[in-house]
């Protein structure tokens, strides 16, 4: 089988440039390295000491019974038997990323793009877009959930809506994804979690996401992440918590159309902006905080 390609951002003189792919590979499986395999190794273990106590309990129930940790790169179709019997997901491999419509299309169908390609060792703590571990060990696992399954469809599905209403709308939901999937937390009996693909595949931000005083902790609100800015090159100013998997889908079955026609009438809140309405868990202390423009 030919081993298909690694599609990366390019570094031009207009700056950092991210390229897209569009098509479904099949994962080169035979062709990965020891070294590729010892970097999912080490990640995996990493991780494992450090989310327990961390990271929810639905996630680390996943890991758990998908096997994660049995050591090396894991097969997709070995992962899909399981999650074709628990809630219809299927996991397909991808070069990079893709442009946002075919990524919509997949999740609205149940299908979750996985880059094949795994980061370098000497990548181990930080890459600039994600591989196959941030994308594997960070979404898969919730895909078990069959709430969360099911609000990762409803996203797919209000992506296309989104796409064609404009890219208003389409930032909005954006932010919603960065907030949730990527970077949310939980509030749950036994304490504040992590449940963000984006902080449990970093060593770093699964301490800090929970432990420092510098972000804030907020209540989640539809209308408010939607309106709020982030920033992709910190870790986040802001985490906003949900109570549980079922309000985060209640708060996103309405229509959002006149969501999205209120919200292009209102400035957007800066990453690091605490509000008289919002519910504090924590205000940041704002130590170290990068003070140019979020995106
Ligand atoms: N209810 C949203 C809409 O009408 C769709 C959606 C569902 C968006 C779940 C995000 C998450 O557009
Ligand atoms: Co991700």
């Amino acid at each position: 089988m030919n081993t298909p390609r690694k599609i990366e951002h390019q570094q031009t003189d207009r700056g950092y440039v991210p390229v897209y792919a569009t098509g479904v590979v099949e994962q080169p499986w035979a062709s990965y390295s020891h070294s590729e395999h010892a970097v999912w190794d080490t990640l995996f273990q990493r991780q494992r000491e450090l989310l327990r106590g961390r990271a929810c309990r639905e996630f680390l129930d996943g890991v758990e019974r998908f096997g994660l940790g049995d050591g090396g790169i894991p097969k997709f179709a070995e992962l899909n038997t399981v999650l074709a019997a628990a809630t219809g997901w299927q996991v397909v491999a991808v070069e990079g990323l893709l442009p946002d419509e075919v990524f919509f299309d997949h999740l609205a169908n149940r299908r979750f793009p996985v880059s094949w390609w795994i980061r370098k060792p000497e990548q181990l703590d930080y890459l600039s877009e994600p591989d196959l571990f941030h994308d594997l060990f960070g979404h898969v696992p919730l895909l078990l959930n069959p709430v969360f399954a099911d609000y990762m469809q409803a996203y797919g599905r209000g992506g296309m809506k989104a796409f064609k209403i404009g890219p208003e709308a389409l930032m909005n939901l954006t932010r919603l994804y960065w907030y949730t999937v990527e970077f949310g937390l939980i509030d749950t009996a036994e304490g504040m979690r992590i449940y963000g693909a984006g902080i449990v595949s970093s060593k770093g931000e699964s301490v800090y996401s929970l432990d420092s005083p510098s972000p804030n902790r907020l209540g989640f609100d539809i209308e408010r992440v939607m309106n709020t800015r982030y920033r992709i090159d910190t870790y986040q100013q802001t985490y906003f918590v949900i109570d549980s998997f079922q309000q985060l889908f209640d708060a996103t079955g309405p229509d959002f159309t006149p969501l999205y026609a209120r919200l292009r009438q209102l400035p957007a809140h800066a990453a690091g902006d605490v509000l008289d309405g919002d519910r504090v868990f924590n205000r940041g202390d704002r130590a170290g905080w990068a003070t140019d423009a979020d995106s």
